[in-house]
C-alpha cells in the first residue's frame, strides 16, 4: 500500500488533531495509526489511554480516555479480549484488577511513577503499626502490591469524598505528601502523609505562577492537586485532569493555562480552537514512554502482558472496588 494511500485513509484522523500536530509530522504517524487500526480489530482488543498521552494516541487510537478515575471505572466495562493500556504501569495494574480474565497489555513496561515507586508494602505496615486507629487510603498511583495492605483508593478525581467516606478521625493517605495536604485543607479529617512526590508536577512553583498572570493578563490558572500546596493556593481551580478538562468545557476561559503534563493542554486545546492555551509545562517521562510504534509492536507480539499475584490481586481490587462503591 502506497505512502499517499495511507495518508489519504487517514485524513479524517488527522482532522482531529491539525491544529497541535503539523502535517508534515502526520506522514510519520499514519502507517502505525492504519495498522494499529487493523490489529485492533484482529485481535479484538480496546486501547485505554490517558489524558497525558500524546494528541495522536489521544485522539486518533484510543477507545476509552480519560483521567485514572475514569480509567479504572470503564476498564470493568471493556468487552473486548485484550485491553491495551496507553499510559504507566499502575494504570495497567488496576485494569488488570478490575479485569482479571482478560489479556492487559502495557506497550513499554519502565512506563513508571515517581509517586508509585515511593512506597512499599512494607512501608505501609509500618506506617499501620505507628498509627493503628488510621485507616489507609491509598492513592491510585501505587502498585498493587501496596494497594494490598490498603483499605481503599482514591484518585485525584475523589480524593476528598474518599476520606471524609471513612467516619475516621484520622486517616493515613499515601504517598503523595502534596495531594494529602491539598485534601487536608479542605476537610477536618487529620490526614497523615508519606513524603512521595510526583516529579512531574513537584517542579512547578508559585512565583512561576505569578509570573504567569503578569505575562498573560486575566488567564485562567488551574492545576493538579499533586503540585505543591503553595501552587494550588495560587490556581483559580484545582482538579483531577477531567476536573482541568470539564472546567474548560463549561467555562470556556478565553486565556487558560493548565499547569500539569504537557500532552493534557494539546489534548484539551485541539477541542476548543478559540480558546487561548498558554503551554509552560512539564513532560511526563514515563506517558511518553509510550508511543504509536510500542503500541504497534504491543498489539503485533501481544507483549508486555500485565501479571498479578493472585493473593496480592484480590485485596487490591478489593482497595480500588471499596473506591468506586464510594458516591
Ligand atoms: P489524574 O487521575 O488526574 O488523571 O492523574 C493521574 C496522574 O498520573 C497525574 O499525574
Ligand atoms: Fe506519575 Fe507524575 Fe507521571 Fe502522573 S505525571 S504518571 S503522577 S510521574
Amino acid at each position: 500500500m502506497s505512502h499517499a494511500a495511507t495518508i489519504a485513509r487517514t485524513a479524517a484522523l488527522y482532522e482531529r488533531v491539525r491544529p497541535v500536530i503539523p502535517p508534515m509530522e502526520w506522514g510519520a504517524f499514519a502507517g502505525d495509526i492504519e495498522a494499529i487500526l487493523d490489529l485492533k480489530a484482529e485481535r479484538n482488543a480496546v486501547i485505554l489511554a490517558h489524558n497525558y498521552q500524546t494528541p495522536e494516541i489521544f485522539h486518533c487510537i484510543a477507545d476509552i480516555t480519560g483521567d485514572s478515575l475514569a480509567l479504572a471505572r470503564r476498564a470493568m466495562e471493556v468487552d473486548a479480549d485484550v485491553i491495551v493500556l496507553a499510559g504507566v504501569q499502575f494504570m495497567a495494574e488496576t485494569a488488570k484488577l478490575m479485569n482479571p480474565e482478560k489479556t492487559v497489555l502495557i506497550p513499554d513496561l519502565r512506563a513508571g511513577c515517581s509517586l508509585a515507586a515511593s512506597i512499599t508494602p512494607e512501608d505501609v505496615r509500618l506506617m499501620r503499626a505507628r498509627y493503628p486507629d488510621a485507616p489507609v487510603v491509598a492513592y491510585v498511583n501505587t502498585s498493587a502490591a501496596v494497594k494490598a495492605e490498603s483499605d481503599i483508593c482514591c484518585t485525584s478525581g475523589n480524593a476528598r469524598k474518599i476520606v471524609e467516606s471513612l467516619g475516621a478521625r484520622r486517616v493515613i493517605m499515601l504517598p503523595d505528601e502534596y495531594l494529602a495536604k491539598n485534601v487536608a485543607a479542605e476537610t477536618g479529617v487529620e490526614i497523615i502523609a508519606w513524603a512521595g512526590h510526583c516529579e512531574v508536577h513537584e517542579r512547578f512553583t508559585a512565583a512561576e505562577i505569578r509570573a504567569l498572570r503578569a505575562a498573560h493578563p486575566g488567564v485562567v490558572v488551574l492545576a493538579h492537586p499533586e503540585c505543591p500546596p503553595e501552587v494550588v493556593a495560587e490556581a483559580d481551580y484545582a482538579g483531577s485532569t477531567a476536573g482541568m478538562a470539564s472546567y474548560v468545557e463549561r467555562n470556556r476561559p478565553a486565556r487558560v493555562v493548565l499547569i500539569t503534563e504537557c500532552s493534557m493542554s494539546d489534548n484539551v486545546a485541539v477541542q476548543y480552537p478559540g480558546l487561548d492555551f498558554i503551554r509552560p509545562c512539564n513532560l511526563c517521562p514515563h506517558m511518553k514512554r509510550i508511543t504509536l510504534k510500542k503500541i504497534r509492536g504491543a498489539l503485533e507480539t501481544m507483549t508486555h502482558e500485565v501479571t498479578i499475584d493472585p493473593a496480592i490481586a484480590a485485596p487490591a481490587r478489593r482497595a480500588v472496588e471499596r473506591m468506586l462503591a464510594v458516591k
